[in-house]
């Protein structure tokens, strides 16, 4: 996830606040934002006229913007240090400081991690620098657009365009008027912020989905995607809200609808310290990812459906001539991977009508799987780094297989061995227990399931377009389920001293335990066993007794009412059952002891909402244990040995 920061201060405040130099404090600002993860880094600087001096361009004398970049993993902003400490020299020698800059830290999602990706991007003329969070939906059109006018794009980032657009207005009018032309013409997210070498005074700032905050102090005005870049330098500080522009100078802030209406805003003290700043407030990483799902899907789904109607997968170089030939699908993965795998099979299976397998990695390598050119191996990994499933994939490779991976890491090595990849846009994962990742890496399933029924023109355009309008309903569902955690307390209160769980569920229901269980055992230690609920009388049933806790998955899937006769089976033997049941379905509810609702899905989409209560339990069980949520003993985020 893409951390952005605009600093702009007026001439003696660095000195006054008892501050380094303007380009230092920019980065240890952007260090502050190190914990949502990036692949690269930069900043861009500019001097103010009372300094005595503009950057010129020796040839022309026109102003210009002095930029640093650097792509070195999570190293960038030690480098970046390195690589501006001349500069400021040179400037102190001088008896001058920067006045402003811009920087990002990039967490690559359109184009691989590279110096020449990294922001800020500037326009052709050189003398105005963006930095971006968020996605450009139209990208491609744009970037046919411009170029066509003769623009020269340097990058493979979506974000360089608005650098390009904000050019294309700046002719006849301010930074703030061009800067509020350019982004009309964006479909998609952004947070951004704008320097222009010609307008020493003030930097503009945007916002549209993406989050974006406004600081305020003695003399300098800092905007940053979150309130820990801010700190140190800003007393109180001011939301900006999506569809507003804003002009900042060290005097204060000028903010505006995109109608151009004076905007309100309201200060809010600054209150938090750097540590709790950098989980946004929440206890532990955990608590912050699994609530940052809705936003995590919402970002996967973006810019995949054309203006046109339909479904595009085409920057995942995945090939479509050769994948309308597939006969067979094959998902591998390890742990919630391959839970999201066993999840995706229903879609794949039931939209484009192609045999799926699910194997976990470290057992598909083994067992000598028949594969063949017109076979489709799909790798699962948050990561892109898991050995079972890098050596799974090779395998695949090696037997002529077509290999695509999902994964959150741009440019990881399971990533670097696949022809196509489908990111799941979650941002950086801190926590180990998959949450955002689980639920996008399901998002992106159902989203290949869908082109491929397009691809072998299973499903009509007008069919598609309403089954990925059903997708994109999910976000605000799953808000829903979120908002219930204090329910799901209630019960971890009940459960927590237990030692063994058992958790049941049929079709998707199934997975949904699996993942619920595993969430329970990595993070709570309880003994949590999944079976599919139809199976349970050949074997399993012989462990409930009295007390016994079930936690069965029985919202209104195809096999619904069996879930009831599994309920009973029991409930007859003893046992205590928590039921996730949709909303409204009091049959469900007065069948179990405790009901923990969540919202209806439409039919196929309901893991991700169901396994949300699932989530929430075992983190409640975990903390109510007073275990660490974040990092659970004996485990790795990522697993790279076999
Ligand atoms: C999930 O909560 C676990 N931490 C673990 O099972 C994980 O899903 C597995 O190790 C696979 O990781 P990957 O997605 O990075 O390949």
């Amino acid at each position: 996830m893409c951390g952005i920061v605009a600093i702009i201060r007026s001439h003696t405040t660095l000195e006054e606040n008892n501050l380094e130099s303007l380009p230092e404090v920019l980065i240890s600002s952007l260090n502050r934002l190190e914990y949502r993860g990036y692949d690269s880094a930069g900043i861009a600087l500019g001097y103010a006229e009372e300094d005595g001096v503009l950057s010129t361009d020796p040839d022309t004398r026109r102003p210009t913007i002095e930029r640093f970049r650097a792509a070195v993993s999570t190293r960038s902003l030690e480098e970046l240090k390195k690589q501006v400490e001349p500069a400021v020299h040179s400037a102190h020698t001088a008896g001058r400081d920067y006045n402003r800059g811009i920087g990002h830290t990039r967490w690559a999602t359109h184009g691989r991690p590279s110096e020449q990706n990294a922001h800020p991007h500037q326009d052709c003329s050189g003398s105005i620098a963006v930095v971006h969070n968020g996605i450009v939906e139209n990208w491609r059109e744009l970037a046919d657009e411009l170029t066509s006018t003769g623009h020269l794009l340097e990058s493979e980032t979506d974000s360089e365009l608005i650098a390009h657009l904000i050019e294309e207005e700046i002719g006849d009018t301010d930074m703030l008027e061009a800067t509020r032309r350019a982004i009309k013409r964006i479909n998609g997210s952004f947070a951004i912020a704008v320097m222009d070498a010609n307008s020493p005074h003030s930097l503009v700032v945007v916002r549209r989905l993406s989050p974006l905050v406004i600081g305020t102090g003695k003399g300098i005005c800092v905007t940053a995607s979150d309130i820990p870049a801010l700190l140190g330098f800003a007393d109180a500080y001011y939301v900006l809200e999506d569809d507003e522009i804003a002009s900042i100078s060290p005097d204060g802030i000028h903010a505006f609808d995109f109608a151009g209406n004076p905007a309100q805003l309201h200060p809010i003290p600054v209150s938090w310290d750097i540590d709790a700043a950098q989980k946004s407030g929440y206890d532990d990483f955990m608590g912050k990812e699994l609530n940052e799902q809705p936003a995590a899907i919402k970002d996967t789904l973006l810019g995949r459906m054309t203006t046109a109607g339909s479904l595009t997968l085409d920057e995942t170089r995945i090939d479509d001539e050769s994948l309308r030939d597939v006969d067979k699908v094959f998902v591998v993965g390890c742990g919630s991977s391959y839970h999201s795998g066993l999840i995706g099979k229903y879609t794949l299976e039931h939209w484009a009508r192609i045999p799926t397998e699910i194997d976990i990695s470290s057992e598909f390598r083994y067992r000598d799987p028949i594969l063949s050119s017109s076979s489709l191996v799909i790798g699962v990994s948050q990561s892109g780094e898991t050995m079972d499933t890098l050596r799974a994939i090779s395998l695949a490779k090696n037997s002529k297989a077509k290999v695509i991976s999902i994964s959150n890491v741009v440019d990881s090595s399971i990533t670097r061995h696949t022809g196509g990849v489908i990111y799941t846009r979650a941002g950086p994962e801190v926590g180990v227990a998959a949450t955002k990742t689980f639920s996008t890496q399901i998002t992106a399933l159902q989203m290949l399931a869908l082109y491929l029924a397009q691809l072998r023109g299973l499903l009509y355009p007008d069919e598609i377009g309403s089954l990925f309008d059903q997708m994109r309903t999910i976000p605000d569902l799953v808000q829903t389920a979120l908002d219930r955690s204090e329910e799901v307390l209630t019960v971890a209160k009940e459960i927590a001293d237990r030692r063994d769980l058992f958790y049941i569920g049929r079709n998707t229901g199934y997975p949904v335990a699996l993942e619920g269980a595993l969430k329970m055992k990595e993070i709570a230690y309880l003994r949590a066993e999944a079976y599919p609920a139809g199976e349970l009388k050949h074997g399993p049933i012989a462990l409930i007794e009295p007390g016994t806790i079930v936690i069965a998955v029985a919202t209104r899937g195809r096999l619904w009412e069996k879930m009831h006769t599994n309920i009973s089976e029991v409930k007859s033997r003893g046992a205590t059952v928590v039921g996730i049941v949709n909303d409204e379905d009091d049959q469900t509810a007065s069948l179990v002891d405790y009901a923990l609702f969540v919202p209806k899905t439409p039919p196929l989409l309901d893991a991700v909402v169901d396994v949300i209560p699932l989530q929430f339990l075992a983190y409640h069980v975990a903390k109510l244990k007073g275990l660490n949520v974040d990092r659970p003993r004996n485990l790795a985020k990522t697993v790279t040995v076999e």
